[in-house]
């Protein structure tokens, strides 16, 4: 992408990855951005990089706006690679001694990822570099998501940059909140859900932290996808929203199926629940990514299980997805398991155990039908989804 002036001398010089389709498990249907961004005062700043492959269009992008050779001090908000991964190129093109600031736990991070000898300068939270006019502040914001992440604030002009905090899976051709409005706000819940959703009692904490701060918040400037300049409060209300993890009165039926008996049981499941008025949706885990079904997870009261028994076990997908819940630790849900089986059936124990070790309650004891299910097993699945619309829809 071009580089722009989000505010008086200051640029965001960062780069769009249209093609990525999978970021390290997480679906980018619509591909995502690498933010970097530069403040031209006395001291020329460069506040993240991006990762390795777009090293060229990075120094292409600063080149635009000042020679890189220029640039005074690099900040590194967070080490993960897609936003340190050209900095060996980088720091090599401005100059390797040029002071390299970033959190104590960044500094350790960060040898671990590179192996030249930078000027490192460690900062803490209220630690200050001044720029010349302007001024930037660190805020460390450990486990949001990596022990080295941090946010820097540039206090004469109240911009966040927020690294990936608030930010979002997204390119396209809008920079800004406003340009793309709502539509916005389902990268910045799949993002919540995905990858910041472990530590969402960190994030409610952090955020009444800086509100107390009571900063002058003009821009919020995260290193994926859009910048938050025409209500930056709009997204800190729904990141508070989505930390205190309430429910919405609806379900998702999970499965996946071998001869379609476990389908037709979650077909009549999903029937069930709808037949008491709650929204569910069922998801096929070979038809939808498990980050689409992690986002209807994250406000779903219900999660409906199924698998079919293969070889004693669960099937392949529903383990995977199950093992990627459990990192994410969602909160206040109950949950359901089913499955057609030929002749062992561990696959329904096995989900129910899964469940109850993330402390998603049981609404009912788990349903097996042996091979393929008739009218009254049917029906059977029809009334324990009713069961479970019954329990979300209740008090
Ligand atoms: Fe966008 Fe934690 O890296």
């Amino acid at each position: 992408m071009n580089p722009i002036e989000i505010a008086p001398g200051v640029y965001d010089v960062g780069v769009t990855d249209w093609n990525i389709r999978d970021f390290h498990g997480y679906s980018t249907d619509l591909g995502t951005t690498y933010n970097a961004f530069l403040v031209v005062d006395e001291k020329i700043a460069l506040i993240d990089s991006v990762k390795k492959e777009f090293a060229d269009a990075l120094i292409d992008n600063i080149s635009r706006i000042v020679d890189p050779r220029k640039i005074d001090v690099v900040i590194s908000n967070h080490t993960e690679l897609d936003h340190s991964g050209s900095l060996a190129r980088i720091m090599h093109r401005i100059g390797e001694d040029k002071p390299l600031y970033c959190s104590k736990m960044g500094a350790k991070n960060l040898v671990r990822h590179f192996p030249q000898k930078w000027n490192y300068q460690a900062v803490g939270s209220g630690d200050e570099l001044k720029l010349g006019r302007r001024t930037l502040a660190f805020l460390e914001t450990r486990m949001i998501h990596w022990p080295d992440s941090m946010f820097s604030y540039l206090k004469e002009d109240g911009i966040l940059f927020s690294s990936d905090g608030f930010g979002q899976h997204y390119a396209g051709p809008e920079r800004f909140d406003d340009e793309i409005g709502d539509r916005i706000m389902v990268h910045a819940k799949k993002y919540f859900a995905n990858i910041l959703l472990l530590y969402a009692t960190h994030i409610e904490k952090l955020i009444r932290q800086v509100a107390e701060m009571k900063l002058n918040l003009r821009m919020i400037c995260p290193d994926h996808g859009v910048i938050w300049r025409s209500d930056p409060g709009k997204i800190v209300k729904a990141y508070l929203n989505w930390c205190r993890q309430e429910p919405e009165k609806k379900a998702v039926v999970i499965y996946d199926t071998m001869w379609h008996s476990t389908e037709k049981m979650a077909e009549a499941i999903n029937a069930g629940i709808m037949a008491e008025g709650v929204p569910s949706k069922p998801m096929h885990l070979r038809a939808w990514h498990r980050s689409e079904v992690m986002t209807e997870v994250f406000d779903a009261k219900a999660v409906v299980v199924g698998s079919p028994t293969l070889n004693n076990n669960l099937f392949p997908t529903v383990a995977d997805f199950l093992c990627y819940m459990k990192g994410l630790k969602p909160k206040n849900k109950i949950g359901a398991a089913f499955g057609s089986y030929g002749w062992s059936g561990e696959a329904v124990k096995l989900i129910e155990n899964e469940l109850t070790g993330v402390k998603i309650e049981l609404a009912q004891a788990g349903l097996k039908v042996q091979f393929v299910p008739e009218r009254p097993n049917l029906d059977a699945c029809h009334e324990f989804g009713r069961k479970i619309g019954r329990a979300v829809s209740g008090p």
